[in-house]
């Protein structure tokens, strides 16, 4: 329902009538959906304010640092909540109580095993393929197992493919991380809880019996919870566009996970650690805030700046304090955090970071409690994908719920040749 109108005029000439709409909390949107009746369309490259969908998952406030999840703040979510009940929310829309959160969860638990045949996929990379290339190729393939379970409009099946994905990625994640060192595949247990499985398929071994530290089973838990959703970013808008043609669940979120490596985006917390490693002390931190002002230089700080947040990213502070409690409980001192707290000092005080306003952003300090952890970096935004699914998926399930959804299909525009005189190859 409009609640009030903006009249586009030009030249004086008032050529449209635009409805503005209001949702529950943020800005306004003004509906465009008439302008191609009157002979235009909007121009916005990278969509900096284009709102693409109504949504009632995810709430983002950039400029006051507020990440709200169905309402919930994260803060509050990543320390008072496991991320199944996460997980729980961002599909059902309110807290579980126990009844619900412990049915939730058994489904979960016992969707975690893959069919046997999956396993043959892995057996066509090579021993070094990176770990999110065997992610984007395995996800993609599960819906080559699940025929009669594809049907897009029917809210049951919806459902059982999420449970499926929530369940499955970390059992194909641990797969894609044991095939690149060479160990063999770990199944799931169902006496473990999710993140406890994760740690469990990633590390125990066949010779010898592996127990989950539970500070690192909390920590992990937290990261998921961290990651989990983030409104219309560039992987879950990737989901979204993919399941708006009519696409099977897994073929959508094999599309997100492949939109999450770019190191614009998920594969920043890999890129993030790398550039601390090459940073390596502490009198090179100004060198290199140097040369990520530098606009000659295509360095960027890894880890700094969001599209939204134009303050503190709300995930950075929790994971900011979970790093610490981490690495003091596991008893690590890792100069890398050293060097990634003299960065922040430096990039926050700095005139470039503060007029351009960027913070450190959820990928800032993820990289370093994973290493803390045993993870590798090539396995850095596969934990984020991992963490994400349940995110694209919930914005899948809520599009294909909506009455009257289309396929999306932007325009353009056009600045190419227009009606050349074709000379056939033979006479040029
Ligand atoms: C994620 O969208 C989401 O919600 C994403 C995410 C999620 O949960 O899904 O939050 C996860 O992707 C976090 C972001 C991870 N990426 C990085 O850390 C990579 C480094 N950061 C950037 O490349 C950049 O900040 C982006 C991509 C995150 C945002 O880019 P924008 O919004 O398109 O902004 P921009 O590139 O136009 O930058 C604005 C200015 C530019 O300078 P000017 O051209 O105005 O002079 O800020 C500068 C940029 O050069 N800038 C940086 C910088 N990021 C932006 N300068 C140095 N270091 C940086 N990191």
């Amino acid at each position: 329902m409009a609640d009030s109108k903006a009249s586009l005029s030009i030249d004086g000439n008032v050529v449209a009538e635009l409805p503005i709409l209001k949702g529950s909390v943020g800005n306004d949107v003004i509906d465009i959906r008439t302008l191609g009746a009157a002979g235009y369309f909007t121009y916005d490259p990278g969509f900096m304010a284009t709102a693409s969908c109504e949504s009632a998952i995810t709430f983002i406030d950039g400029d006051k640092g507020v990440l709200q999840h169905r309402g919930y703040p994260i803060d509050s979510l990543a320390k008072q909540a496991d991320y199944l009940e996460v997980c729980y929310i961002l599909l059902h829309g309110d807290a579980p109580n126990r009844t619900q959160y412990d049915e939730f969860k058994g489904i979960i638990t016992n969707h975690t095993m893959v069919h046997e045949k999956l396993v043959h996929f892995f057996h066509g990379f090579l021993p070094d393929a990176h770990p999110m290339a065997m992610l984007c190729g395995v996800v993609g393939a599960l819906s080559s197992f699940y025929h009669s379970d594809l049907d897009i409009h029917a809210p049951d099946q919806r459902m059982r493919s999420a449970h499926r994905l929530i369940a499955k990625m970390p059992t194909i994640a641990a797969m894609a991380y044991k095939y690149s060192i060479g160990q063999p595949f770990v199944y799931p247990r169902n006496d473990l809880n999710y993140a406890e499985n994760f740690l469990h398929m990633l590390f125990s071994v066949p010779a010898e019996e592996y127990v989950v530290s539970p500070t690192v089973a909390r920590a992990m838990d937290r990261i998921f919870t961290l990651h989990a959703d983030h409104e219309q970013n560039a992987s879950t808008s990737t989901v979204r566009l993919a399941g708006s043609s009519g696409a099977n669940p897994y073929a959508c979120i094999a599309a997100g996970v492949a939109s999450l490596w770019g190191p614009a985006h998920g594969g920043a917390n890999e890129a993030c650690l790398t550039m601390l490693e090459e940073i390596g002390s502490l009198d090179r931190v100004d060198e290199f805030v140097a040369k990520a002002k530098d606009k000659s230089d295509p360095f960027r700080l890894m880890g700094f700046g969001h599209r939204v947040y134009k303050n503190f990213d709300p995930r950075a502070t929790v994971m900011r304090d979970t790093c610490h409690e981490v690495l003091s409980e596991l008893g690590i001192k890792d100069p890398l955090l050293d060097v990634a707290m003299a960065l922040e000092k430096v990039a926050l005080e700095d005139n470039y970071f503060i007029e351009k306003k960027l913070y450190p952003n959820v990928d800032f300090y993820s990289g370093i409690i994973l290493k803390a952890i045993g993870i590798p970096t090539n396995m850095f935004t596969v934990i984020f994908a991992m963490s994400r699914t349940v995110g694209w998926i919930a914005h899948w399930d809520e599009m294909l719920g909506q009455p009257g959804q289309k396929i999306g299909r932007p325009r353009q525009k056009y600045t190419g040749e227009i009606d050349r005189k074709f000379i056939p190859l033979s006479e040029r």
